[in-house]
């Protein structure tokens, strides 16, 4: 098997999928922790260990899996005063997180300076003077970067977050105006480099390539210009992984192959210390997760062939096509049950009254029967979450996690009387 065909959780046979799901009922969600693992140490190697890797919470802050990964990545991306809660509680200490969002609240910087994070990302010039002024009423010295939004398009972003207006980060042109700022607040902030989150969902090593030489790029033109030293580079995430197509992702040896001469280079002439930090989401988690359902009901309309399970959008709303895609591909979805049944072309629909509740659309698998258990693959980033819970007051999933070969409750399922 190639190291792209990594395994998702549900190649735990037939069996020890059902037990789990007499055990926790179904739907429930599935993480394999040593995968996720595995691919954190993937891009290390590729990157000769040239760059930190940060884990993306907002990709999937389950519990669990953020303890069985704390040895695994140097830090957390948090982007709410609820994720440095919870990375929190995981065990993480705040010096090891970056907060980064286009409009932080009052709260949120005061709970983030009062756990003296290892960053907050400054995205706009009213964050600025609030972290000012915070910091100095706490009389601390703020962590800060500068979310730069650069003026360079990378066109192979499928998602694109900078290099054109948006509301993410200060504009490359008023960068000078911000570091005036920082400069003459020094006694309250400690300026620790830029953060360039550009996008998500690039597939082609040389896009990130181009984004990485233009943020080093500008990184000797902000200094040249303002004074200001960059220790810290985060140069975001984005590594894409196609949840339709077993194996189409981005190809991380080459991209390291590719970069790793021009960075080295890079830090041996800076003459003073740097870090450079990618926060990797959907890229280390995507091929983790599995989000598991049961065939509940079928039936054939003029001529199509439906089997409805207990699961839905409710609980993977990117699976039923409506997370930050332009154009619906079905998710990898496997028959666990009967793997061998002959191939049948269906539709897998939800249990919700709403006609976009289809987790496939005319998708082929194993003809499935009643009770059959179905899988739908890659489903450990931007699913659980990202989702409309509460539609239709239905009970949540279970998340599973496995790590070194046993599994756990990583969230109990929560009906909806436990949210009033
Ligand atoms: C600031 C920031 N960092 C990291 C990520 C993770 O991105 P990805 O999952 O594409 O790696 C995101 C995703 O939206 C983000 O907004």
């Amino acid at each position: 098997m190639s190291d792209l065909q990594t395994p998702g959780p549900s190649a735990l046979d037939g069996d020890a999928i059902e037990a789990l799901a007499a055990k926790y009922d179904t739907p429930f969600y599935l993480y394999d922790a040593d995968i996720l693992r595995a691919r954190v140490a993937r891009v290390r190697k590729a990157f000769d260990g040239l760059f930190k890797i940060y884990f993306a919470v907002k990709a999937n802050p389950n519990l669990a899996l953020l303890r069985a990964m704390d040895d695994a990545v140097d830090g957390l991306d948090i982007s709410s005063g609820g994720e440095l809660e919870q990375a929190i509680t995981a065990g993480y200490d705040a010096a090891r997180m970056s907060f980064a969002g286009p409009a932080k609240t009052r709260h949120e910087l005061t709970a983030s300076l009062e756990q003296e994070i290892g960053s907050i990302s400054v995205e706009s010039p009213r964050e600025l003077t609030e972290i000012i002024e915070i910091a100095s009423r706490l009389n601390m010295r703020a962590n800060v970067v500068l979310r730069v939004n650069p003026r360079q398009l990378v066109k192979e972003y499928g998602m694109k977050m900078g290099g054109r207006p948006v509301q993410f980060g200060i504009d490359e042109e008023e960068v000078a105006d911000a570091a005036d700022l920082i400069r003459t607040n020094a006694n309250v902030l400690n300026f620790r480099g830029v953060h360039m989150y550009v996008g998500s969902q690039c597939f082609e090593a040389a896009g990130i390539e181009k984004h990485v030489t233009g943020t080093l790029r500008l990184v000797q033109e902000i200094e040249a210009e303002t004074g200001l030293h960059c220790q810290t580079i985060n140069l975001g995430g984005g590594f894409g992984v196609s949840h339709s197509e077993a194996e189409r992702e981005l190809d991380v040896e080459t991209l390291g192959a590719a970069l790793v001469p021009s960075v080295r280079e890079f830090l041996q002439n800076s003459g003073a210390p740097r870090e450079l930090i990618f926060e990797l989401g959907r890229y280390v988690a995507a091929d983790a997760g599995s989000y598991v359902c049961r065939v509940i009901s079928s039936k054939t309309s003029r001529g199509k062939d439906f089997f409805i399970v207990d699961g839905g959008l409710h609980q993977h709303l990117a699976a039923g096509g409506m997370f930050g895609v332009g154009l619906r591909s079905n998710y990898i979805l496997k028959n666990l049950t009967r793997p061998d049944a002959p191939m049948v072309k269906c539709s897998i629909a939800g249990p919700l009254c709403n006609p976009t509740d289809l987790l496939g659309l005319n998708v082929t698998l194993p003809k499935p029967e009643l009770g059959d258990l179905i899988a739908v693959e890659k489903s450990g980033a931007y699913a659980l979450t990202a989702s409309p819970l509460m539609f239709l007051g239905r009970t949540t999933p279970a998340e599973l996690v496995r790590h070194n070969g046993t599994v756990t409750l990583g969230r109990r399922a929560h009906s909806i009387a436990d949210f009033n």
